[in-house]
């Protein structure tokens, strides 16, 4: 069957009604690949091609590198990969805060070139505007708030946000505003329990939590911390469910004695040979 054959079928299973406050708990995992893409999709409601696959996938130390171009070739990987779960691509930085022209411009050739069902980017009540005007525009959009990768350098670091009430009432006005421009989803990262359950109860759409407690209507964690490809550092709201990088690791070191042994290639590897 052709892919624009499939087109309506697929959009149906990747779109957002799907996301209903209230009900089981919403699961999304990051993908930025076919094939992890592929492994994952019967299992969660939505796939994220976050904007950390420039820490994760190329080894960035932040996610303001990452460019639109980066998003589109991934997020169509992504697409194609997957046959049921909802796929969300994030707007990278710079690509949507100039204006909401700007922010119509970009969203509409992910969603075009992708193939995807919706567009994510971080920001509160500087960014209802823009919201609001990708949503009247037939642009699905999830919103971010409490900690923004993409604004590290002026929040000075990762930081846990809604500690203090000055910063509670920040992130959940932000998140108000986000859900009052048309936002059909809300990502809280990084904030505590009390301010991500009082947003939670407040706002009409669900919440997905990334560090912001069970509160939340649901959940996503990044992939790779999950499966335990990285050994340095694994952030305390994570949970791994698996530990490659021991297995990946034993792999290349097997792989590679057995080449300079030259026990690799065997005969059953070689073409030809009798
Ligand atoms: O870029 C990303 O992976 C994200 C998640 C952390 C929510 O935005």
């Amino acid at each position: 069957m052709s892919t624009q054959g499939n087109a309506p079928d697929r959009a149906k299973r990747r779109g957002i009604g799907g996301f209903v406050k209230g009900g089981a708990p919403i699961v999304g995992l990051t993908a930025y690949t076919a094939p992890i893409a592929r492994l994952l999709d019967p299992h969660v409601d939505f796939l994220l091609v976050g904007d950390s696959l420039g820490m994760v996938v190329y080894g960035f130390d932040s996610t303001l590198p990452v460019t639109l171009e980066m998003m589109i070739a991934h997020g169509g990987a992504v697409v194609r990969a997957s046959a049921r779960a909802m796929v969300v691509v994030d707007l990278p930085f710079g690509s949507y805060q100039g204006s909401a022209e700007q922010a119509f411009g970009n969203a509409a050739r992910i969603l075009a070139e992708t193939g995807c069902a919706a567009v994510k980017l971080e920001g509160g009540e500087e960014m209802a505007e823009t919201v609001h005007f990708l949503t009247r525009r037939g642009v699905p959009v999830m919103g971010h708030v409490g900690l923004m990768p993409q604004s590290v350098n002026a929040a000075g670091g990762f930081k846990v946000q809604g500690r203090g009430e000055p910063q509670a009432e920040r992130v959940a006005a932000d998140a108000a505003a986000i859900a009052e421009a048309g936002a059909f989803a809300i990502v809280i990262e990084g904030t505590i329990e009390k301010v991500a359950r009082a947003i939670t109860e407040a706002v009409p759409v669900p919440t997905i939590g990334i560090g912001a407690s069970p509160a939340c209507d649901g959940q996503i964690l990044v992939t790779d911390d999950v499966l335990g490809v990285f050994t340095e550092f694994t952030p305390r709201f994570v949970k791994r469910y698996a530990e490659l990088a021991p297995l990946i690791s034993a792999a290349a070191e097997a792989y590679a004695g057995d080449v300079r042994a030259r026990r690799f290639p065997a005969k059953e590897h070689c073409f030809g040979t009798k």
